[in-house]
């Protein structure tokens, strides 16, 4: 039994935003309230002066297993999201083998299985990410998948998309995309800008490799009915283009990383290949746009894009090395300093777009605080002033943050009642 004392509960579900107490019994919050009196054998957490929120939910995470375990694994992934206050997330398939079977998928959902905290995955959309040939989403379902992505590549065939959407609504599941026109981007993890061409000789990924993907797949969204998530938006055309389709009436949602709303292309002259992503940083007004999306709520969810590589694999030439970066010991921090720090959000709305709303995409139990709910809980300071380290309990080190004075501090994360992590 834990009894959380004196913490200022904030619950986007309900917008509850009280000093209260909170008994956690087993898997479950038994009481919240008042003065709740606290059972002798109850473990006390004075959360006095912190914020108590539902566990974070990431649904944009790469942990690598099977086949590139050198990077992360599913543990490795689970202690970092621990770190990071996460108590729920999705895995995506580009693992080695792709997540294309069930026989791998159940695999993959037992990996998961035993560790503390909820990891759940999605399975492709087209077998071995081949962009033709869709996957059996029935058997991927029975096996475990809670959705569908061939994220880290796009789908080239708009007929490819059109009918993994119609099968997906039979399914009742979601599609999560990943938009770049592989015949539109240039060197990918590269902003297509001026800037860049004359800094790093370098031609990139333009905003039209974005938008113009993200108009053609939303527009096959509105005419299925199908449910379509748009992953990491990073042009400011795509949050214009996702508000108005969201107002004739799709079903399209849409996230953006920390890293997409808190840095511009100028970041690859400082932090080199840590800076590579894709798709790429890109100018103040892109994010400025973000930010707005955010703001307005075209921008349903902020997820991490969680993508660790070797330090080896990083340390190669510039366009040798690998895009991505580690995100999940570093998202709410970001979203502290950058969002609500700064006034674009209030922290209500902040948790509400890292707890609730991406929860409810994937209608996991998750995501909200109340009486007989589940007891996955951050415990943060949401004012203390720190530094980003250069060392995380995820394996990568692949963060262009390190070394960045940032708001905020994770100081518990308790999942299904355990605790599994705590500030030392
Ligand atoms: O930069 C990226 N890295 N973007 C993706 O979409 C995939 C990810 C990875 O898997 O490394």
């Amino acid at each position: 039994m834990l009894w959380i004392k004196n913490g200022r509960v904030m619950d986007p579900k309900t917008q509850l935003d009280q000093v209260m107490d909170l008994l956690i019994d087993g898997e479950k919050i038994q009481m919240m309230g008042q003065n709740v009196a606290a059972p002798k054998d109850a473990k006390i957490i004075d959360a006095t002066g912190k914020i108590v929120a539902p566990g974070l939910v990431d649904i944009h995470v790469h942990f690598r297993e099977p086949g590139q375990t050198q990077k992360e694994t599913i543990h490795t992934g689970a202690l970092s999201a621990a770190a990071g206050g996460f108590t729920t997330v999705v895995m995506m398939a580009n693992t080695r083998p792709v997540l294309s079977s069930a026989a791998l998928v159940r695999q993959t959902v037992q990996w998961a299985k035993k560790e503390p905290l909820h990891i759940y995955t999605v399975a492709s959309i087209t077998e071995n990410f081949d962009g033709e040939t869709l996957t059996d989403f029935e058997e991927l379902i029975q096996a475990g998948a809670v959705g569908f992505s061939d994220d880290g590549v796009p789908l080239k065939s708009s007929k490819t998309l059109r009918n993994a959407l119609k099968k997906a609504q039979r399914f009742g599941k979601m599609l999560s995309i990943h938009e770049e026109d592989p015949e539109l981007v240039g060197t990918l993890g590269f902003n297509g800008s001026q800037f860049i061409a004359s800094h790093c000789k370098i031609d990139g990924a333009p905003n039209v490799s974005e938008y113009s993907m993200i108009a053609r797949d939303m527009m096959l969204a509105y005419e299925t009915k199908a449910k379509l998530h748009i992953q990491h938006l990073s042009a400011k055309e795509s949050v214009d283009l996702v508000r108005f389709i969201k107002k004739m009436g799709a079903k399209v949602t849409a996230e953006v990383t920390p890293q997409h709303f808190s840095l511009t292309e100028a970041a690859v002259l400082e932090a080199g290949s840590y800076a590579k992503v894709n798709p790429p940083l890109r100018k103040s007004e892109d994010l400025s746009h973000l930010i707005e999306g955010l703001k307005d709520g075209t921008i349903d969810v902020i997820a991490t894009d969680h993508a660790p590589h070797t330090t080896a694999e990083k340390a190669q030439a510039l366009l040798k090395s690998p895009s991505g970066m580690v995100g999940l010991e570093t998202s709410l921090q970001l979203g502290l300093t950058h969002l609500v720090d700064k006034k674009h959000l209030t922290l209500m709305e902040l948790l509400e777009k890292m707890t609730w709303n991406p929860a409810q995409l994937y209608d996991f139990d998750a995501g909200y605080l109340c009486e007989n709910g589940p007891a996955d809980l951050v415990i943060f300071d949401s004012e203390k002033s720190s530094e980003i380290p250069d060392r995380f309990a995820s394996k990568g080190e692949n963060s262009p943050f390190v070394h960045q004075k940032v708001k905020g501090e994770i100081l518990m994360t308790i999942s299904s009642g355990a605790i599994i992590y705590e500030k030392k």
